[in-house]
């Protein structure tokens, strides 16, 4: 970290003796405060719920400006890696900092399709849930139990173990999310086939049966590649924030991503895409673009708990980059298909244009996220809506790895243990149980 120049002071009205902070700077975004001492110093802790002021960690990965709209991952603005780089390579690139050569590139491609088949008792353990079970709720399941079944990559701290659990990970997530499909809808399993790419072969692990081979669409292929990509990483965000507070434990990788994964499962978070595409179709059976103006009124309501899903970030306080990407994409898809009149995309374009001329959305700067149109593309691949989530987790899952991975190599690597101001009970004695 490199140190500022500028020094903060902060002083006390009680008269207690004023303390410097350092300030370090980033490559680029704001400067941070070093509080790291304070509690020695001053006895006091600071107070930040929901960490609205707070860098827990330094990291070169991903890099978002939100009032500009910008995404970043090691450097590379998500546009071009969106539109010039296959899902892969924006793997090799999140883990190792570098895009690939091509020589590297064939390599991990190698290394990844050869990793993607799960040891065949998974499937017994998945045959454990009900088959009506959510998808987040087997995935939950499913990642952690990848620790009793690799147990040569469980140590966090033995860096050839981090590097086989990664690869493990990225390998294996597209056959568990279609596993988990088929189980729900009652098919047989469909093992990766390796002449494919990894997301042509997702495909047809979910969408071919053993009575008929699936012939992926380039087109199709190309935009799952791409919703990969976009939702690859996106710096200390809430599942990423709980994979690292997990692995700062010591404890194995997989438990850590199982963890990332519950916590993706959110409707604030990765479970968006789906309460956005429910959302949709609830407009459209109420009436559909008739209606939007009465759903608004409600959405602005300060007595209704409705929300505008898709819509509305903690960081972007502009247009997210991706969403933009992903509006183009829904174009690719539905015209590929010939569902250019497809009405949940009408229907979305046109909550999306009273919304952005709003002034409640205007002012409090709420704009379309990802999952405001990433859900209809995912509807038009074919993919059922409690499934979408878990494609997140999926994509995610090299994000997660390459945080965990960084922190494990930080040298100021701690466990993770926050503070609080305690607003309870001051001590107080046990009555015996009549006397309560
Ligand atoms: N619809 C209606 N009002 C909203 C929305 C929304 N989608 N999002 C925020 N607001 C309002 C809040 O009610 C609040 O209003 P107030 O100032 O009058 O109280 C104001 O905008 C600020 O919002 P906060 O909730 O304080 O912002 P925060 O940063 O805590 O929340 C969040 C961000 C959780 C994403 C929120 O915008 C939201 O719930 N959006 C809908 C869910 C969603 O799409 N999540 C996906 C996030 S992206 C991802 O995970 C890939």
């Amino acid at each position: 970290m490199t140190p500022s120049d500028v020094k903060a002071t902060l002083s006390f009205s009680d008269g207690s003796p004023s303390m410097e902070l350092p300030l370090y700077k980033g490559s680029i975004g704001p400067d941070v405060i070093d509080i790291r001492k304070l509690y020695a110093q001053t006895g006091k802790f600071t107070y930040d719920p929901g960490f609205l002021s707070t860098a827990s960690c330094n990291s070169t990965i991903t890099y978002i400006d939100g009032d500009k709209g910008q995404l970043l991952y090691r450097g590379y603005p998500i546009e071009q890696l969106a539109t010039g780089c296959d899902f892969l390579e924006v793997c090799y690139l999140l883990l190792n900092g570098e895009l690939p050569q091509q020589a590297e590139r064939d390599d991990f491609v190698k290394t990844i399709t050869y990793h993607t088949m799960v040891n065949e008792q998974m499937q017994f353990f998945l045959r454990g849930f009900r088959r009506d079970a959510h998808p987040m709720a087997v995935m939950t399941g499913l990642v952690g139990a990848l620790s009793a079944f690799y147990h040569d990559s469980t140590d966090i701290h033995n860096a050839q173990h981090r590097t086989i659990a990664a690869h493990r990970l990225i390998a294996k997530m597209p056959t568990l999310v279609a596993m988990a499909y088929k189980y729900g809808v009652g098919q047989p399993f469909i093992y990766p086939k390796n002449d494919l790419s990894y997301s042509a072969n997702f495909m047809r692990m979910m969408f071919a049966t053993p009575c008929e081979e699936y012939v992926p669409n380039p087109v199709l292929v190309r935009a799952l590649d791409r919703i990969f990509i976009l939702h690859a990483d996106h710096e200390q965000n809430a599942s990423t924030s709980t994979v690292r507070l997990c692995g700062s434990s010591g404890t194995n990788p997989f438990a850590a991503i199982a963890a990332g994964v519950a916590c993706l499962w959110g409707p604030a978070h990765g479970g968006a895409n789906e309460a956005a595409l429910n959302m949709l179709e609830e407009i459209q059976r109420n009436g559909g673009v008739e209606k939007i103006g009465e759903f608004i009124k409600q959405v602005k309501d300060k007595n209704s708990s409705v929300k505008l899903m898709g819509f509305g970030h903690r960081v972007y306080k502009n247009y997210d980059p991706r969403a933009k990407l992903m509006r183009e994409t829904c174009h690719e898809v539905l015209q590929e298909l010939g569902l250019q009149n497809d009405p949940m995309f009408k229907l979305a374009m046109a909550l999306e244009k009273i919304a952005l001329e709003d002034d409640y959305f205007v002012s409090r700067k709420l704009y379309p996220n990802v999952d405001f149109y990433s859900g209809i593309v995912q509807r038009a691949l074919g993919i059922p809506v409690s499934l979408f989530t878990a494609i997140f987790a999926l994509a995610r899952t090299v994000g997660w790895i390459a945080q965990l991975n960084e922190m494990i190599g930080d040298a100021e690597y701690k466990i993770g243990r926050p503070r609080q101001l305690f607003v309870g009970s001051p001590v107080r004695d046990v009555k015996p149980i009549a006397e309560r």
